[in-house]
């Protein structure tokens, strides 16, 4: 489906939990929904089927920390048993992946996104309040051996990212790594990162030249190789350069609302039309999927902190 500046709309994120293991210092605005909230298995399902009818074809589960929920592989089973999907990812904090890489290569999981943003076992406490960081090298370690396809997702955090110790990390496990540039969302608002314009530098000076590659992926990272890198090393620069004339796609909560942009507070609320039954149901929220997709707003504002009216954290709108 396009939208009203002409842009393809084929990748839905989903956010399937708000709850989290771990409490990073950039993430939550503090506020949790109730459990009681939370869309069951059923209803995240009901969503992606008619997502899938409106054209979307690769759906990125979410959270939270979405490996909390005990039901997770039969969601992702759930849609990629529907007709005409392409791909089922998952981003996580990679706390509960060791135990659940067997479960999650059963479900068919096409690919994994897992959120590093130290390789310092210190720096990561601090940052996460968890000294979990051995665990979550293993969960991507098991992943390798069962063949699961995973990423480093690493958040520049100001003068505390350590690029280079980073690329080396992810080089010595054969990862790919992608550097996010800081939004102001959540307690991030208060927060200054560093721009991937400067990590690349700082990445050329140690490796080596950098050079962009075709890899598109699914969406706004832009992927490069360094000379002394065996890694592909992929940029989200949200703040630097601006992708949103390349934006494909719509989220949803936890507790149904559908978001036509992450900066924006705006949502479509879903829960009205997951109480209708059968064909209405679907028809519904077909209707609504198409209406959030003519309202996205042409780009986000994340360069004018005090425009940005999404006033939830990221753990609630899954980033
Ligand atoms: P895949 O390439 O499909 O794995 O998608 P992804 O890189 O978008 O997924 P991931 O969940 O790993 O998100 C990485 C970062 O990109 C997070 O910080 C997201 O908030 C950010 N991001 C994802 N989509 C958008 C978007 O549409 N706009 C902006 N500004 N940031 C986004
Ligand atoms: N800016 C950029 N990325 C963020 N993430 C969480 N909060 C922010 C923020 N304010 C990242 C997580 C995870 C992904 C889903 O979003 O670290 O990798």
């Amino acid at each position: 489906m396009k939208d009203n500046y002409g842009r393809v709309i084929d990748y839905m994120r989903l956010s399937v939990t708000d709850r989290c293991n771990l409490s990073c210092d950039y993430c939550s605005a503090g506020k949790s929904v109730s459990d009681t909230k939370t869309l069951p298995a059923d209803d995240v399902l009901a969503i992606a089927s008619a997502a899938s009818k409106t054209g979307i074809t690769k759906f990125k589960l979410t959270g939270g920390e979405p490996l909390v929920r005990e039901d997770l592989p039969l969601i992702i089973k759930g849609i990629k048993s529907l007709p005409g999907v392409k791909s089922v990812t998952l981003t996580t904090n990679g706390v509960l992946l060791d135990k659940r890489c067997g479960e999650l290569k059963e479900s068919g999981i096409d690919l994994i996104n897992v959120s590093i943003d130290t390789c310092d076992k210190d720096e990561y406490q601090s940052v996460t309040g968890s000294d979990m960081l051995g665990k979550v090298i293993d969960g991507i370690s098991t992943c390798i051996r069962n063949g699961i396809n995973v990423r480093i997702n690493a958040v520049n955090r100001g003068s505390k990212t350590d690029a280079v110790s980073l690329a080396r990390f992810a080089d010595s496990l054969g990862v790919d790594l992608r550097f996010i540039e800081l939004m102001p969302v959540g307690k991030a608002r208060e927060m200054k990162g560093t721009l991937n314009i400067d990590i690349i530098k700082v990445l050329e000076n140690e490796f080596g030249k950098a050079s962009q590659t075709d890899d598109k992926g699914n969406g706004p990272a832009r992927y490069f190789t360094f000379e002394r890198l065996k890694i592909k090393v992929g940029f989200i620069s949200a703040l630097g350069e601006g992708f949103c004339g390349e934006c494909n796609r719509l989220r949803v909560t936890s507790d149904g609302k559908l978001k036509p942009c992450l900066c924006f507070g705006d949502f479509i609320d879903l829960n009205d039309a997951l109480g209708l039954e059968g064909h209405k149901r679907e028809e519904e929220l077909m209707k609504l999927i198409g209406k959030a997709v003519r309202s996205k707003p042409e780009k986000h504002s994340f360069n004018d902190p005090q425009s940005v009216t999404e006033m939830r954290g990221m753990d609630y709108i899954g980033g």
